[in-house]
């Protein structure tokens, strides 16, 4: 079997080049073709980093081994990519070396699919109530105030508590639990700036017919 495949420096210029590639694949525009990459990547690193790690568990019995393999350059930079290290914890206690989802390492920003739903005339809508509805496991709420319409997660922020049961006033809404008040325009909390709910594109067409974009 050939030992080298690739000298260090072309090794490098692989990695330089899937970075680049990786960039690029955050801009692709069409969705169902990013979720098509990203599943992709997360089962190439799923069959990928078991192994490695397997081979971290095993190393950690043969010291001599594991210092002469933690010299590869190459080797680091693969352990570097899967989050794993040659040096000290993980193969001195091997129990340390734990599957890592490519969804959490950030490889590919996870995708979000977008579907337009049609919700009927808005004027139907009363006016300052609010209206929870659920689309593809998203909770959410509509609320018509006057002409506008708006959509909003219904979830107050670092919560799991929905906010369908809060005080409308003005285009502000009020939490029911503990009194965050959201601004349904940006949704951003008005007394907390950390503190933000998802708000959704929302249309009215010509007819009335009201339309909303929900990414799940
Ligand atoms: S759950 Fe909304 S303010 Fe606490």
């Amino acid at each position: 079997m050939k030992k080298v495949l690739f000298s260090d420096e072309e090794f490098n210029e692989a990695l330089e080049r899937l970075d680049q590639l990786m960039r690029e694949a955050e801009d692709i525009s069409n969705v169902d073709h990013k979720v098509l990459l990203y599943n992709v990547l997360q089962y190439f690193d799923s069959i990928h980093r078991e192994p490695l790690s397997r081979i971290m568990h095993a190393l950690g019995h043969h010291p001599e081994l594991k210092r002469t393999i933690a010299q590869d350059e190459t080797v680091q930079k693969l352990c570097a990519l899967y989050d794993l290290t040659l040096e000290d914890s993980p193969l001195d206690n091997p129990n340390t070396v734990g599957f890592v989802a490519v969804s959490d390492v950030g490889f590919v920003t996870p995708p979000k699919k977008k579907d337009w739903l049609e919700l009927g005339n808005y004027e139907d809508l009363e006016n300052l109530k609010l209206y929870p509805k659920n689309y593809e496991k998203v909770n959410f709420i509509i609320s018509r105030i006057g002409s506008d319409v708006f959509a909003v997660q219904n979830r107050c922020d670092g919560s799991v508590l929905p906010i369908d049961k809060g005080k409308i006033d003005g285009h502000f809404l009020t939490c029911p639990w503990h009194g965050c008040k959201y601004d349904l325009k940006t949704g951003k909390a008005v007394d907390d700036t950390d503190k933000r709910i998802e708000t959704f594109p929302v249309e009215i067409e010509d007819d009335g017919l009201l339309k909303v974009e929900i990414a799940y």
